[in-house]
């Protein structure tokens, strides 16, 4: 099974920019290389930041921008979004019975569980006992099933200060509670613009880098994030038998490619006749 991990748009309305770009010219790009390169996906996971103030008309925008995506999608909720506004626009995404936006989306034997980590007023990442309680139950229920969990904020540090901070607060909390069911394979967040994987108490976690600005990777500022312009991307996920596969994917590289050709693999001169 294929999934996509796209985060961080930070739409903004028709006729704005954001560090001297339009965010939904990036994601028109994006959703054009998708359609290109991956229809056969299952589904498309967007962990939050849909927008960059939460504004009705930036959540129209996205909507707008999402119509010629030829992959089911899921949209998360992350620090810069508004969840009140972002339910008029979207009432047909799933919620938990207080509103929410967290599901649970089961394909095969895997199950994809959406957290909904945003608080207003914080940048921070925040799970209340409600939520955890949703979690909990609904990790009960999926009893041996293979769980990926998907999150704006991510729980564990991933050595870049600036960002760290502002991750979710209860982290040892979940913790906690995923390994009291020991039914999670993989956590993907979003909210540091930036690629990275690794592991997190011996369960495998990824993050990825957003659809229009990145942060700056210097693990010495101890500052708030410097953005950087690098190029935006994706993640393309294969979820197997035998464990889960991720491909970071810049979606704007114009690097130069090579088909192989037979007879043509010797090292080739540089600026030579
Ligand atoms: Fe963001």
């Amino acid at each position: 099974m294929k999934l996509l991990h796209l985060s961080d748009l930070h739409i903004v309305p028709p006729g704005h920019t954001l560090f001297g770009a339009d965010p939904s010219n990036h994601l028109a790009s994006c959703v054009d290389d998708i359609n290109r390169h991956h229809t056969d996906a299952a589904l498309c996971v967007i962990t939050g930041d849909l927008t960059h103030d939460g504004d009705e008309a930036a959540y129209r925008q996205l909507a707008e921008l999402l119509r010629p995506l030829r992959v089911p999608v899921r949209l998360l909720l992350g620090n810069h979004d508004h969840r009140e506004t972002f339910r008029q626009v979207f009432p047909d995404m799933p919620v938990d019975a207080r509103g929410f936006v967290q599901s649970v989306h089961e394909i095969g034997d895997t199950a994809l569980v959406f957290l909904d980590t945003l608080t207003a007023g914080t940048h921070e990442g925040r799970l209340c006992a409600a939520r955890l309680q949703w979690l909990d139950d609904r990790l009960a229920a999926l009893a041996g099933r293979n769980v990926h969990l998907f999150s704006h904020h991510p729980a564990m540090e991933i050595g870049l200060d600036s960002m760290d901070w502002l991750r979710l607060r209860e982290g040892p909390q979940l913790l906690d509670l995923l390994r009291r069911h020991g039914n999670v394979r993989h956590v993907f967040s979003g909210h540091v613009h930036r690629p990275s994987a690794g592991t997190w108490h011996g369960m495998a976690f990824s993050t990825v880098r957003g659809t229009h600005h990145q942060h700056a990777l210097d693990l010495a500022l101890q500052g708030p994030a410097t953005t950087v312009m690098e190029p935006p991307g994706y993640a393309v996920v294969l979820v197997r038998e035998s464990g889960t596969v991720v491909h970071f994917h810049d979606f704007l590289d114009a690097s130069p490619r090579y088909p192989y050709v037979k007879g043509a693999d010797r090292p080739v001169s540089v600026g030579m006749a």
